[in-house]
């Protein structure tokens, strides 16, 4: 076996491989966006710095579209270790994770500045380290903007959305979100979204700019009302098992591979949301501004709600309002 080897090492050697080459790991990474959304080429270019930082010895193939199943079904596939690295969002995520939940809070964030920072926190991090019980754990958070209503006509204030069935992702707290607006949430997952705006299966959604006319729900849903309720991050997470299974110089190169991606990501989304709502301005879309108000007065019962269910989570949001 040894001989077998030593031969194998040979005669790469006489072929110019490196050995690196031979002894590299390919981890599969999947997402649910197509090739033109900014966060694919966020991904593709961690996917290059890991090869990089690690000399080829790591290396990441990353498939879009939701090619190796949904958002949900990616995430089982990365809890059993039979899939290494996924991109999904808090919002997802919440359903696997409950510290997750609160970036589905309307309103928490002031700023843009304000969510980096939070991210950044000890408290960002210590949710990206939260589910490593459950199977996977968070690796980089990737700005996905903020998310508003879209639908046939404008959302101005929280009683335009009476009667209507709203498309939210499977988060607990996006549906009662959605509910203390006036709203009927409806879960559904993102791939089946177009259609179902399409022959009225729900009325509205609510996404990104990027995400709105990248998945052509702007051919769909002509008004996107600029009510900005939540700033959802996009996480990439890796299979715990996975994880485990390499070496301390890979998860190094993995980690700082992945920071840079975040860094990356938030010039990329700038450009892109530019980008897209131009685009969809050129097809007949309308973005419509919105006086935000009332909306933040709507969801003022669903922190007080917070406070008296679920005080651990009421005391994240405190901590969150102390960053500044
Ligand atoms: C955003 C997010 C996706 C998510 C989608 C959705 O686009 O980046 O991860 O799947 O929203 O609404 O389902």
């Amino acid at each position: 076996m040894k001989k077998f080897s030593l031969n194998v090492v040979i005669t790469a050697i006489a072929l110019g491989l490196s050995l690196n080459v031979l002894a590299s790991t390919t981890l599969k990474l999947s997402h649910n966006q197509n090739r033109a959304h900014p966060v694919h080429e966020a991904l593709q270019f961690m996917a290059k710095r890991t090869e990089a930082l690690t000399n080829g010895e790591l290396k990441i193939r990353v498939y879009p579209d939701a090619q190796l199943g949904s958002q949900r079904e990616s995430l089982e596939l990365v809890q059993k270790g039979a899939l290494a690295l996924a991109k999904s969002n808090a919002a997802e995520l919440e359903a696997f994770s409950k510290p997750y939940g609160v970036y589905n809070l309307p309103y928490l964030f002031n700023s843009k500045e304000h969510y980096y920072k939070v991210m950044e926190s000890p408290i960002g991090q210590n949710i990206l380290q939260s589910s490593k019980e459950n199977g996977f754990i968070g690796l980089a958070y990737l700005d996905a903007g903020a998310r508003s209503f879209y639908t046939s006509k404008p959302i101005k204030t929280p009683a335009d959305l009476k009667g209507l069935k709203v498309r939210v992702q499977p988060s607990p707290t996006a549906v009662n979100m959605v509910k203390f607006l006036g709203g009927n949430p409806t879960p559904l997952a993102y791939g089946e979204l177009y259609t179902a705006l399409q022959q009225g299966v729900v009325d509205a959604a609510e996404n990104n700019i990027p995400s709105y006319t990248l998945s052509r729900h702007s051919e769909v849903s002509k008004y996107f009302s600029l009510d900005e309720h939540t700033m959802v991050p996009d996480v990439l997470v890796i299979s715990a098992k996975v994880w485990d299974g390499l070496s301390e110089n890979e998860q190094k190169a993995l980690k700082q591979a992945a920071n840079e991606a975040t860094v990356k990501m938030q010039a990329l989304w700038v450009a892109s949301e530019n980008k897209e709502r131009e685009s969809a301005i050129k097809q007949g879309s309308t973005f419509v501004e919105v006086d935000k108000s009332t909306f933040k007065a709507a969801v003022i019962p669903m922190y007080e709600e917070l406070q008296k269910t679920d005080p651990d989570t009421y005391k994240i949001v405190e901590e969150i309002r102390k960053i500044q």
